[in-house]
C-alpha cells in the first residue's frame, strides 16, 4: 500500500517514537512484521548462552524480546528499553508472565538504565537513525556489556534509506563506515559486517565486541 506523501513527516515520527493507539497496535505490528528477519539475525549472532543476561534497545514493537528470552533460557535475563512509553507500555502488558525475567525500562540509548559490565549481548536494531548523539549512545553500551559482551547492531542500507519518503524528515543517516568508526572509538570494534539479504543493499547487521 502507497501512502500519500503528506503523510509521511508523522509517519517518521512514528517510527522514531511510537505513540497512541497509532504506535501501539498499527506502527508496532507493522515494525516487527518487517524487521523481524534482522532482529532474528542479531539476536542468533549474539550467541547468548543459558543464564546469560541480554538486552534490547529501541525494541520498539518488541519482537526481539522473546527471541532474547529464548535464548538466555529460564536462567538468564533480558532488558528491554525503548524511548516511546507506548512501546513500554506494550511490552509489559505483553510479558506479565515473564516479569521474574525480563525489565521493561523506559529509557534512552545514550543513557541506559543497567549496571556497569552487566550484560552480556545486547542489539539495537533501526535506532541509531533517532540519536544524534551516537558517541555517546555506544560509550553507554561499552559501559553496560561485560568485558567480551557483543553488541550487534542493525542499519538498512543508506543509499536505500535516503530513496524512502519518510527518511527526510528527521532521520540522521550515517555510512556504515562512520557508524563502525563510532563503534570502535567507543570500544567496540566491529569483527564483522554481517550482510541479511540479497544483493549490495542488504541490510547491514555490525557485530561489536568489548575488548
Ligand atoms: C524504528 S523503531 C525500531 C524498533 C525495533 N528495534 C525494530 O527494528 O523493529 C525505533 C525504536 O527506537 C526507539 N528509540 C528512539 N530513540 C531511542 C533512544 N534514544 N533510546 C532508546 N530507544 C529509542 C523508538 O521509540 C522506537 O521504538
Amino acid at each position: 500500500m502507497k501512502l500519500p506523501r503528506t503523510l509521511m513527516p508523522g509517519l517518521a515520527r512514528q517510527l522514531g517514537r511510537p505513540s497512541g493507539p497509532v504506535g501501539r497496535f498499527l506502527v508496532a505490528r507493522m515494525l516487527n512484521k518487517n524487521n523481524r528477519p534482522w532482529i532474528t539475525a542479531a539476536a542468533d549472532a549474539l550467541a547468548l548462552k543459558d543464564g546469560n543476561v541480554a538486552a534490547d534497545i529501541g525494541f520498539g514493537g518488541g519482537v526481539g524480546l522473546p527471541l532474547l528470552l529464548e535464548r538466555v533460557g529460564p536462567n538468564g535475563h533480558v532488558h528491554g528499553v525503548d524511548l516511546a512509553e507506548a512501546m513500554v507500555r506494550r511490552a509489559i502488558a505483553r510479558h506479565r508472565g515473564d516479569r521474574h525475567r525480563l525489565t521493561v525500562h523506559l529509557g534512552s540509548i545514550t543513557e541506559l538504565p543497567m549496571g556497569d559490565a552487566s550484560v552480556d549481548g545486547a542489539i539495537s536494531i533501526n535506532v541509531i537513525y533517532f540519536v544524534e548523539a551516537a558517541e555517546r549512545a555506544f560509550a553507554e553500551v561499552a559501559r553496560v556489556l561485560k568485558p567480551g559482551g557483543r553488541f550487534v547492531l542493525g542499519h538498512a542500507d543508506p543509499d536505500l534509506m535516503r530513496e524512502l519518503p519518510f527518511t527526510e524528515y528527521g532521520f540522521r543517516i550515517r555510512p556504515i563506515d562512520q557508524v563502525m568508526s563510532l563503534l570502535e572509538a567507543a570500544g567496540l570494534p566491529v569483527k564483522e559486517d554481517k550482510r541479511v539479504g540479497d544483493g549490495d543493499r542488504a541490510y547491514h547487521l555490525l557485530l561489536g565486541e568489548k575488548g
